[in-house]
């Protein structure tokens, strides 16, 4: 039997057959995954591998089954309920096909707009969302003046407001959306001329408002967090929650057994992307350390 059954996974425009699934992953991986715990992570695309890396280090005992939604990003410039309806599809796909025990959303963007209705239709699988950091950013903001940089989607949720309310009452909170940029570096190059001009323009905003820390609101923008600290200056703090967010989800999937069983070294990942792949492979390879295959999946 393959490792996933389910809907059809392509690879190179051939679907795949259930028989042959396994040799398409490696036999070792097969074997591992049917044994390790397994755990979904979706994203809109490429964002979400930087909180897998976060994640394969806290959790080293999961098979990592991870989604990038490629053909249908950026989800930031789309309706809520076009989004809530991918994560939907990921999420069921995730659970009922591949048998996974939990889920990390691992998408700003997703989490506002989905994350309340996954946990309803799927109340027993523990769902771990990904949020702004306005609360560490307070935290550690000298001048109580904060910048957030995230997808419009994200933004002008009513979830984004309620983050200002509960944990920035006191504090400037500059929320600068940044149309284009998820999209800018889903094509896989961080150095990009087109990225370049849009971080300009964003940055420009935060330094006008003097913020003293800057939340990376979006998955995606960690990729380039070294291009916004030489853009808004040294002393500004850069918050990027995918360490707390790993950790948060350690904590609650170590109540469901994941804990358990043996370290797996190198991290076992397998990556899946709806659309194009060879941005998702090379990111993947850089960020995580390690060369994975990536298969199609059609849904
Ligand atoms: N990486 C996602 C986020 O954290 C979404 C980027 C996009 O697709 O617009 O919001």
């Amino acid at each position: 039997m393959g490792f996933v059954l389910g809907p059809p996974l392509w690879l190179n425009g051939r679907m795949i057959k259930e028989w042959n699934r396994a040799v398409l992953c490696g036999e070792p991986w097969q074997r591992a995954a049917n044994s390790a715990p397994r755990i979904g992570v979706f994203d809109s695309g490429v964002g979400g591998l930087t909180v897998l890396r976060a994640l394969c280090r806290c959790l080293p005992q999961a098979a990592w089954f991870y989604v990038a939604d490629s053909a249908h990003a950026p989800y930031g410039e789309r309706s809520d309920a076009y989004v809530l309806d991918r994560s939907m599809r990921l999420t069921r796909y995730l659970v009922e096909e591949a048998r996974c025990i939990g889920v990390v959303v691992a998408c700003n963007t997703a989490t506002a707009v989905a994350v309340a209705a996954l946990r309803a239709r799927w109340p027993s699988v523990p769902m771990v969302g990904v949020e702004p950091g306005v609360k560490p950013a307070v935290a550690q903001s000298r001048a109580q003046r904060i910048g957030v940089m995230a997808t419009p989607a994200t933004l002008r949720h009513p979830r984004f407001q309620a983050l200002v309310t509960t944990y920035a009452a006191t504090a400037t909170v500059v929320a600068v959306p940044c149309p284009g940029l998820a999209w800018a570096i889903e094509q896989g190059h961080e150095q990009a001329p087109a990225v370049g001009v849009l971080l300009d323009r964003f940055c420009a905003e935060l330094r006008a408002h003097q913020v003293d820390a800057v939340v990376l609101g979006c998955t995606h923008y960690a990729f380039v967090l070294d291009q916004i600290r030489a853009r808004v200056g040294p002393d500004v703090v850069m918050i990027d929650t995918a360490d707390a967010v790993a950790r948060h989800a350690a904590q609650l999937l170590g109540g469901h057994g994941v804990m358990d069983g043996p370290h797996l070294e190198p991290p076992l990942v397998q990556l899946f992307s709806t659309g194009e792949r060879t941005a998702l492979g090379r990111m993947a390879a850089s960020w995580l350390g390690q060369s994975v295959p990536v298969c199609t999946l059609g849904i």
